[in-house]
This record gives structure tokens, sequence and C-alpha cells, in this order.
């Protein structure tokens, strides 16, 4: 596929599902397959080509929160669906207000708004005719059901909203949408991907090589992002996790509260810093995380510092009362001395750690659990572990944190976690273990 608009030099060739997308008129469609098929660079595709043919459309590219839409999708968009208009000046950035989304302004008039679900007022004040949501089993069904409400701009002769997805587990909302005939399901598979596999169905060397990052997946997380089906974790530890319950928008914390750190450190694997806030009730709210791989301490303890403190040292609301470390002694020396803080070594015991974990997660009468995750939690998103479909925070490792499988044992479970992808879990064990485990230190400045 080249175009068309003048001076605009496109070269797409969607194959499959991607190529089906292009024909597809119904109002909502899901293009749902394993990890690395072309999915969002399709959907980009469809919408930039939208754009540039449609004089004055109204688009919306979104994700779930507007930092890892940044660091993901528009990356794509930037470097290998628009590159060439951007630098024509066919198409421009504009950069948004407090009040206004940002966007890109194509010279014909039509505008692609781009932002997160997670800031709803700025990108659902307006009206669109196509709508992009990448990674949307990450939104809630009322977050989808919202965007069709503004899908009513009238300016392209037919409206619609596009969903690309990996595979959730079997009962998720956006699977049962398409199977009750609400929105059209197009599945995409690596065969359709170009850049990977050759026509006659032998791998690209690229090919090869994302072929073996895939390889290393393993139990749920293989199921979905290599073989590409909705599957359930078997053995999952917490399995009374339910983004609808244990995610939040916003942790309402107030002067009432008290701040807890928690760390796991690590380089080759992710180094992991939880910001959490408890209520007067007891019940903690992770408001911030650092998940990031190949990054000192002494990194990480700068980022940890502008999430605690404002640039003139004042803290943010207020100073961690314990930051709860993993035992490596020189990475905690490390740590107390770039932030200027004391560390305590967390209880490390697994399985009642774990055991007050699941206790936690439990709904209560009161109609809450005791441990909830912030969407937008994540500070910065590590390629690396994006680029090879690890998790890339706590709540991504929540559905593969499973029960190991004992050697040569038919099926049965051993009573302790399978040590994958189990980083963000461990440091939330850590606080859990430190508020109902056991007795309480208290962080002091190191001068
Ligand atoms: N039709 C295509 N032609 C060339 N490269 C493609 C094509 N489809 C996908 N790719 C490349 O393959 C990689 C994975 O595509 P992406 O859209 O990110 O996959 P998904 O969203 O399904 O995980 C990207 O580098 C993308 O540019
Ligand atoms: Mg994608």
């Amino acid at each position: 596929m080249t175009t068309a608009a003048p001076g605009a030099v496109v070269r797409y060739e969607p194959r499959g599902a991607a190529r089906e997308l292009f024909k597809e008129r119904s109002s909502e469609v899901v293009i749902a397959g394993p990890a690395g098929t072309g999915k969002s660079l399709a959907c980009l595709f469809r919408v930039h080509l939208a754009a540039l043919h449609n004089p004055g459309i109204r688009c919306l590219i979104a994700r779930k929160t507007g930092v890892s839409l940044t660091s993901t999708t528009l990356v794509t968009y930037e470097k290998k669906v628009a590159e060439d208009a951007l630098a024509r000046g066919i198409v421009s950035w504009y950069g948004g207000s407090a009040r206004e989304a940002a966007c890109y302004r194509y010279s014909n008039g039509s505008v692609i708004v781009v932002g997160g679900l997670d800031k709803p007022e700025k990108i659902m004040s307006s009206e669109y005719d196509l709508v992009f949501v990448d990674e949307a089993t990450e939104l809630t069904k009322t977050d989808w059901e919202s965007i069709s409400t503004r899908l009513r701009n009238g300016v392209l002769s037919w409206q619609q909203q596009i969903a690309a997805c990996n595979p959730s587990h079997p009962t998720h909302w956006l699977k049962q949408r398409t199977e009750d005939g609400t929105a059209k399901m197009l599945v995409s598979r690596h065969k359709d991907n170009p850049a990977y596999v050759n026509a006659d169905g032998t791998l690209t060397p690229k090919g090869v090589d994302y072929f073996n990052k895939l390889d290393n997946l393993t139990g749920v997380r293989r199921l979905r992002l290599k073989d590409g089906k909705w599957a359930a974790a078997e053995g999952q530890i917490y399995e009374a996790w339910d983004d609808a319950v244990h995610l939040v928008d916003k942790v309402p914390h107030t002067a009432a509260w008290t701040r807890w750190g928690a760390v796991d450190f690590g380089y080759t694997n992710p180094f992991v810093y939880q910001d959490w806030w408890e209520d007067p009730d007891g019940r903690l709210y992770l408001a911030n995380e650092i998940y990031f791989t190949r990054r000192l301490v002494e990194d990480h303890a700068k980022q940890i510092k502008e999430v605690l403190f404002y640039p003139s040292g004042q803290p943010r609301g207020q100073v961690p009362r314990a930051i709860i470390c993993d035992h490596d002694a020189e990475d905690r020396a490390t740590l107390e001395r770039h932030l200027g803080l004391s560390t305590s070594a967390a209880k490390k015991t697994v399985s009642d750690g774990i055991q007050a974990v699941q206790s936690r997660l439990k709904v209560q009468p009161d109609g809450k659990p005791r441990l909830f995750i912030a969407r937008g939690a994540l500070v910065e998103r590590d390629p690396e572990l994006e680029a090879a479909s690890l998790p890339a925070c706590s709540t991504e490792e929540v559905a593969g944190y499973v029960w190991a499988v004992k050697p040569g044992n038919a099926g049965g479970l051993k009573e302790e976690p399978l040590k994958k992808d189990d980083h963000g879990m461990d440091t939330m064990r850590y606080m859990v273990a430190e508020k109902d485990l056991g007795a309480r230190p208290s962080v002091r400045w190191l001068n």
C-alpha cells in the first residue's frame, strides 16, 4: 500500500488480519493475537491513512495510561508510520495544554488526539470519527463504552472504534464482546508480519531473534503472547486478584495516611521500588512504582527522590515511615547514601508472606480489599522488558505468578512460587509482611 496525499510517501504491506482491518466497517473491531504480529502498526496505519485521505476528520489514539501510550504506541507512530509526513510538515505535533489534549495536526485539517484513559476529561470532551485503543484489555468495560459515546463527529462516512490487544483471560469482557456479536474479532498471527515471517513461512533474521525471545516465556504469558491463546493461569498464586477490584485510578491520600517504601534490588532482573500509602484503616495503596533493568542503584535513588521530594527538597506529602529492602548489604548501603534515608531489612519468609498478601486481596464485608494498585503507578516503562514481552510492572506479573510444578510429578504443585517474573510480587510481599507479620522500624534521616 503506497499513498497518497501530496508529498507523503508511505509504504506498508498489510497481511492477514491487518489487511482485513482496512476493509472492515463494523463500528467496533478487536484485532487480537500474540505479541509482535503487527497489530499496533496496522491500527496506526489505519488511522494515519484515514486522516490523510479524509480532510477534517477527528481521530483518537489512546491507551489506559498516557505514560505507556507515549513510550510504546506513539514511538511506533512517529518512527514507522508518520516519520516522512512529520519531516515534511504534513503532520505536526501539538503538545496540548492544561485543558486541551495533545494531538497530531494534519495539513488537511484532520486531527489525531492522543491520550490516556487515566485522564479522561481531556480526551472525552471531544467527538471523533475513528478511535484506536492499544492494549485495550487494560481498559475497563466502562472506559470502552464511554468512548463509544464520543464516536459521533460525523465527518467520515463510517465511525469506528478499534481495539488492539494480546489475549488475556478467557472470560475477559473484550473477548465476550466479540463472542456476543457486539464487536468484530480479527485474529492476528505471526505469519501476518513480514518483518518476522517471509511469504513462504520461513523466519526473517529479525523474526529468528524475536522468536528466541518469545521462546523464553513460560506459563500463561507464553500461552498468550507466543501462542495467542486466551488462557487462564494454572496454579495462579493470587487467584483473588481482579483488575476491576484491585486497580484504582487514583490514590486519595491525605495527611492522615502513612507512607512506606519497599525495594527489591536487581540489575539484569528489574530493580523495583514501590511507593505505598496506608489509609487510616490500614489498607495499602501502591501509588508509584519504579521497575527497570540495567540501571545503577544510585540512578534509581535519583528517581526515588523525584517521587518523594520536590526539587526544593521538601517532601511531597511525607517521608516514608520505613523503606523495606531486600537484604543485599552493599546495595542497601548505596541506596541509603544516595537517598539520605535509612532502610530496614525485609521479612522475607515466603509462605506466610504470600498468605498475608492473599488475605489482603480478599474483599472484606465493607466491599473493599485491603490492597490496591494505582493504574498509572509505573513511573517509566522499561523498553527492554517491553521488547522481550516480559512484565514491565507489578500488575503485569500477577497473572503469571504461579506455584512451581514438582519435577517429575504429573501436574502436582509445589508449595513455593516459581522463581520467575516475580520481582514486583516479592516487593509487594515485603511491604505486606512488614505491616502484617512483624514489628515496625522507622526511617531516620542520615547526615
Ligand atoms: N506489515 C508490516 N511491514 C513491516 N513491518 C511490520 C509489519 N507489521 C509489523 N511490522 C513490524 O513488526 C514489529 C512488531 O509490530 P507491532 O505492530 O508492534 O506488533 P504487535 O502490536 O502485534 O505486538 C514492529 O517493529 C513493526 O514495525
Ligand atoms: Mg502492540
